[in-house]
């Protein structure tokens, strides 16, 4: 049987009544009763690795912002139900299914690293998990089983950087999504007010200052510690039961299970969990039914910050290692079927048009690079291209990621090289007119998987890249539109004290 259930329980949980007679808070009571260095060492050895995409070990994380924690204040630990990832549905069907866990192990991560505030950063659009959370919160209030610690729930903007953890941070302190420099062991949330205090803005002009949080626990700026919902799921039961049950399933590198969604051209869409190490095509099958009736896939795209994957490998096994030796990456599991029929061209012209406008434009070179990558490909997927227009994409890929302050101008790079790199073949025959015109493919955030049918956002066809709806592209940057608001708040500021 390819399908586990730990995280995702067979059934939904329904009441935190039914969610304890099953064994649920057993970690926390743990966790309660013993001390931070005793819960990190279990966390280290388990092994376990952060599922909002990068992988990063969680107890390291969880013992630097503890190291890093504020002599006064509390830290805030942050659940990343962001969840904007194209092709991935995987968060909002954990917190639909059992949002007891995930509030479990994030009121065991507040006892940890001295947290007196959890916030979940959710979307409106996230509908029936939002509404499990929130009543799942409610039950634990009521319970008395947050403790001292306050949680709440925040529903923030749509943008795909909302889920960037730095951006996160950003819109809890009352900003907009617009990564920072600092990661959020070094500075965590601000104080709501400063969204009004337009003066107090960094070299940059789009953070605001904050003092940042030293180790050792000497500073006065509380640190966050910024988690996705899938990782903090996998605690309780890492705290409960201990590193060696966890190790029970995947690999050394790549310890327990992942939670995948699979999309695109199956049998049907759908969320699933298996052991790490599982391969991909066994993912597939058992979550998707396969390929689509009569076709064969060509490939697959993780996500839009790994390479496109072809059906070559289709063998390898979902582990962080082994998707990293195939020339790809895990991501956050989120798969998306191409079948033989379709243009990988389209795709490509589809993730990179998304990742540019999603481009908040501090950085220069990841907007206007990004934005010209994308438009070159669409030229390319209509077959209305030339040569020197593939030779202007390599260009623009060599400096798309100069002075990147986060990583998506990094997946600009890694999936549009994907393409000229593994599949020329689909280049060349756009190039010599013998591919079939396309418009390049919509990429956009999954809204729902609906009876086995994902529903993609197909507005974000529509979005602008300064982010509007507008008729019109505005020519403008996200970050300069920023910047443009904060000069006339300054000037209405300066008006009404001269006026006063
Ligand atoms: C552009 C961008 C978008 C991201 N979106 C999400 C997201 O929606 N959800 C998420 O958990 N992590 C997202 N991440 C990763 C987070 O920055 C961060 O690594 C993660 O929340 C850390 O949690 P983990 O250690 O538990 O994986 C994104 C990263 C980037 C660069
Ligand atoms: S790399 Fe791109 S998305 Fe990230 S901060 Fe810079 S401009 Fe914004």
């Amino acid at each position: 049987m390819t399908l586990v259930n730990r995280v995702l329980s067979p059934e939904p949980v329904g009441t935190l009544a039914e969610y304890r007679d099953a064994g649920g808070c057993a970690g926390l009571d743990a966790a309660r009763a013993s001390d931070p260095e005793t819960i990190i060492g279990e966390l280290e050895a388990s092994g376990l690795r952060g599922r909002g995409g990068g992988g990063f070990p969680t107890g390291t994380k969880w013992r630097t912002v503890w190291e890093n924690r504020a002599s006064m204040e509390g830290a805030t630990v942050v659940v990343n139900a962001a969840e904007g990832e194209p092709g991935t549905f995987k968060d909002r069907t954990i917190l639909a299914n059992n949002p007891f866990q995930v509030v479990e192990g994030a009121l065991i991560a507040a006892h940890v690293v001295g947290a007196d505030r959890v916030v979940f950063g959710m979307k409106a659009s996230a509908g029936p998990a939002l509404a499990r959370l929130r009543a799942a919160v409610a039950e634990f209030e009521r319970d008395d089983g947050a403790g001292p610690v306050a949680i709440e729930v925040l529903e923030g903007p749509e943008e795909y950087l909302y889920g960037e953890e730095t951006a996160l941070l950003e819109v809890i302190s009352g900003r907009g999504p617009f990564p920072r420099l600092a990661p959020p062991f070094r500075r965590g949330v601000g104080d709501a007010d400063e969204a009004e205090a337009v003066d107090n803005v960094d070299e940059t002009g789009l953070a605001a200052e904050a003092e940042m949080a030293g180790p050792g626990g000497q500073s006065e700026a509380p640190p966050a510690l910024v988690n996705n919902v899938e990782t903090l799921a996998n605690v309780p039961a890492i705290v409960a039961r201990g590193a060696a049950w966890f190790r029970e399933l995947g690999t050394d590198e790549s310890p327990g299970t992942i939670v995948c969604t699979v999309s695109g051209a199956t049998v049907r869409a759908g969320v699933g969990e298996v052991a790490m190490g599982t391969t991909l095509r066994a993912a597939i099958e058992a979550i998707g039914g396969g390929s689509a009736l009569k076709r064969t896939t060509k490939a697959v795209v993780s996500g839009v910050a790994n390479a496109f994957i072809p059906a070559a490998a289709l063998d390898t096994p979902l582990t962080y290692e082994a998707m990293q030796a195939a020339g790809s990456g895990l991501g956050s599991a989120g798969f998306i079927v191409v079948a033989d029929d379709q243009d990988l061209v389209a795709a490509a012209g589809g993730v990179s048009r998304f990742l540019a406008v999603e481009s908040c434009g501090q950085c220069t070179p990841c907007k206007q690079d990004g934005l010209a990558i994308a438009a070159l490909l669409g030229r390319l997927a209509r077959s209305e291209a030339e040569e020197r227009d593939v030779a202007e994409i390599r260009d623009r890929l060599a400096t798309v990621t100069d002075g990147a302050r986060c990583y998506l101008a990094t997946q600009q790079q890694v999936v549009v090289a994907s393409l000229l790199d593994r599949f020329g073949d689909e280049v060349a025959a756009h190039l010599a007119g013998e591919a079939a015109p396309q418009e390049p493919m919509v990429v956009a955030e999954l809204l729902d998987i609906d009876d086995g049918t994902a529903v993609v956002d197909e507005r974000h066809a529509d979005k602008q890249p300064d982010w509007t709806y507008d008729e019109e592209y505005s020519g403008q940057a996200p970050a300069d539109r920023l910047d443009e608001n904060r000069e006339a708040a300054r000037a209405d500021e300066a008006g009404g004290v001269a006026g006063a």
